[in-house]
């Protein structure tokens, strides 16, 4: 089956002291959202940035802002990404106990609302939210750092959410997150994905846009 398949680099693995920079050269190199990883040292054992950072960098591009929020609570921070310049803002399932009110006030903001499951978190808990979510993140990592090893027992999931999105006739994209370099990119491919996260893979050194190429089905 031929998917477009949309990349997503992550700036977690930027050069924070040239952010803007670097953000511009990953638009150029053909990035199609810009994936930005908000940690909180609570949900996630590692703190990174905030609104003000996502509206700093609101200005240097026109792609996509792919906001994945991996802090609890969530709710009281929605609007505050929304008026950054948010596009699309994941909340994580494991959150907190109030996923659907969170999905639901993502979307009376205006936005794409995305749901976020850890590696321990079943696809069934999906049952109640596919019909009101627009895009689904799958972590092929524990969440909270970049340069992780990708998880294969993820893949089994990846294709049950596949599935289950294919059932409801709606568009939803099917994201994965973590580890995604040329080699498990294609693996989560074939399992289903149609947006693929990457930090190290990108920003870890030479060309970006022949990093980006390489993630990208032939
Ligand atoms: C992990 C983040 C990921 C991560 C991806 O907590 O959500 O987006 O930065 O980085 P790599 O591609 O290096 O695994
Ligand atoms: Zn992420």
């Amino acid at each position: 089956m031929s998917r477009t398949v949309r990349i997503a680099p992550s700036i977690l693995s930027a050069d924070f002291a040239r952010m803007g920079e670097e953000v511009r050269a990953v638009d150029e190199a053909g990035a199609d959202w810009i994936h930005l990883d908000v940690m909180d040292g609570h949900f996630v054992p590692n703190i990174s940035f905030g609104p003000a950072i996502v509206r700093a960098v609101r200005p240097l591009t026109s792609k996509p802002f792919d906001v994945h929020l991996m802090i609890a609570p969530t709710d009281a921070y929605l609007d505050a990404f929304a008026q950054a310049g948010a596009d699309t803002i994941s909340v994580h399932l494991e959150a907190g106990p109030h996923i659907h009110r969170s999905i639901g006030h993502i979307k009376a903001l205006g936005l794409r609302a995305g749901v976020a499951l850890n590696p321990g978190t079943p696809a069934k808990m999906l049952d109640y939210l596919l019909d009101l979510v627009d895009q689904v993140i799958v972590m092929t990592v524990n969440p909270g750092f970049g340069g992780q090893h990708f998880i294969e027992s993820q893949l089994k999931k990846i294709a049950a959410i596949r599935k289950m999105i294919d059932a409801t006739g709606r568009a939803v994209d099917l994201e994965v997150d973590g580890g995604v370099d040329a080699a498990t990119a294609v693996r989560a491919i074939e399992a289903g994905a149609d947006a693929l996260v990457a930090g190290t893979s990108v920003f870890g050194g030479g060309d970006y846009a022949a990093n980006i190429a390489r993630l990208r089905p032939a």
